[in-house]
């Protein structure tokens, strides 16, 4: 087949570009020989930019779409645990049976965390943010585990991401024990992944404690609606500090850092604190006003995405869940009321129309997650939780095929050379 070619010419350059298509989604224009013809492509917050290939997961902005190895994200949702979903991203494939088995048994075989990590939390004031901690301590881990950091070795990369799934939970629960001054909880490895968690987060040493499997199966699907997510910032930013060689440790710290940005996953915190500051259904129109004027920072928090400009899947899916959570529990939320008819009235406005801004994956998990009985401070926490198997999953591919250190340009509109004057002459 002839290879397709963009043409290209600027200044007394003519440069045939060539184009490659992929199994699904736009082609993408090879621009690698521009540089050595004196020039940079120029895209800041890379909107048209691919930064590499993948075959993790796909997503179709205009149509909604977003497919995990090939599977839509509502099936999973529907018919997979986050586990299977953690397998099927790192391996390709749904397990079957025995492998699923073995996966599950090698995860619950590394749920513990080494007993001197636990003095790192001590160095934290109580009311420290738990993203703050998250970033300390899951860097730290690159200090406990110097078995797994080979990262040329497919095994230590394979020990590093079992790790990393297996510990999320723990480290994210010792983060709420720690704020209330409670004990830490151990994980169980007779209970499932999202009853361990919650079993960590909401359980005592003194009693036993029942975990509501209803609260269990919608923690599951929360973790799978935030598994992974393609390109974005955080999983760039993984991908761009594994590319200098960094240990999988410290490249997940740096995506947990990224998350946290209110603009990225710290939005789900966002709008619950932003749904308390409308606090009734009579003041939406203020706020949406307010989102609207370009003199006002406010925006709208859980609406609009880089490349979803249709439904967000996972918000459908999230929005479902809601109902049926809060149904089940007998619970009347006045938030969800109010966050159900902002959506109304903001699909219904011109502006939010005119810009695409439907709700995102953000706008109702925080509902479910309050009704979870989880905190607010703890709800970027939880999505970092489950996007490290996003993370590790990327980190994996990229390290797995030939890679360069990202290192990206500028256009540069500083001071042309000037000489140094003594401070007499300034
Ligand atoms: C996540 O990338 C991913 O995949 C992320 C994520 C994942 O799973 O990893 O999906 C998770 O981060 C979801 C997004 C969570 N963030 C929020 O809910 C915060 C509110 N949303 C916005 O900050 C914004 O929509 C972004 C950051 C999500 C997207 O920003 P873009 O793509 O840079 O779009 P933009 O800021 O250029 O907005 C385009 C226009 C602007 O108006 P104009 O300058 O064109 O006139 O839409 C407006 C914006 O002012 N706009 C909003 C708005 N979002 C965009 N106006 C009011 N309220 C909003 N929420």
């Amino acid at each position: 087949m002839t290879e397709k070619k963009a043409q290209l010419s600027f200044g007394d350059k003519q440069l045939e570009l060539p184009i490659y298509s992929g199994t699904l989604g736009p082609d993408v224009i090879d621009v690698s020989q521009i540089t050595g013809n004196g020039a940079f492509t120029f895209d800041p917050g890379f909107v048209s930019t691919a930064s590499c290939e993948s075959k993790i997961t796909f997503i179709d902005g205009g149509k909604g779409v977003l497919l995990h190895r090939g599977y839509p994200i509502d099936q999973l949702a529907e018919n997979s645990d986050y586990l299977e979903v953690c397998y099927l991203l790192m391996y390709g494939e749904l397990p079957n049976a025995d492998q699923k088995s073995q996966f599950v048994d090698t995860i619950h075989n590394h749920t513990m965390v080494h007993e001197q990590l636990r003095n790192f939390y001590q160095g934290f004031r109580r009311d420290a943010h738990p993203m703050a901690i998250m970033c300390g301590v899951v860097g730290a881990l690159s200090a406990f585990y110097h078995d797994s950091l080979e990262i040329s070795d497919e095994r230590h990369r394979e020990i590093a991401a079992f790790r990393l799934i297996a510990k999320m939970p723990t480290l994210a629960a010792m983060c709420y024990k720690y704020s209330l001054g409670q004990p830490f909880m151990y994980p169980r490895n007779d209970l499932s992944y999202s009853e361990n968690f919650l079993h960590m987060m909401f359980g005592v040493p003194c009693e036993d404690y029942e975990v509501n499997p209803v609260l269990a199966k919608a923690m599951d699907k929360i973790f799978i609606l935030h598994a992974d997510h393609e390109q974005n910032a955080s999983t760039s930013t993984v991908r761009l500090a594994g590319s200098s060689g960094a240990n999988p440790f410290a490249c997940i710290a740096a995506g947990i850092a990224a998350l946290w940005g209110p603009a990225h996953g710290g939005a789900n915190e966002a709008v619950l604190n932003m749904l308390d500051e409308i606090g009734d259904v009579s003041n939406v129109d203020t706020y949406v006003a307010k989102a609207k004027d370009k003199n006002d920072p406010f925006r709208l928090m859980g609406f609009g995405h880089r490349v979803y400009k249709n439904y967000d899947p996972r918000a459908t899916v999230m929005r479902d869940t809601c109902h049926q959570v809060l149904n089940e529990l007998g619970v009347n939320d006045p938030q969800l009321e109010l966050a159900m008819k902002l959506e109304e009235i903001a699909r219904e406005d011109d502006y939010f129309v005119s810009k695409n801004l439907y709700p995102n994956v953000d706008f109702y998990s925080g509902i479910i997650l309050k009704a979870i009985g989880i905190p607010t401070s703890m709800f970027t926490v939880i999505f970092a939780l489950a996007r490290t198997v996003g993370w590790v999953a990327h980190w994996h591919e990229m390290i797995s095929n030939p890679y360069r250190i990202g290192r990206p340009r500028q256009l540069y509109t500083g001071e042309e050379k000037r000489d140094w004057k003594p401070v007499s002459d300034r």
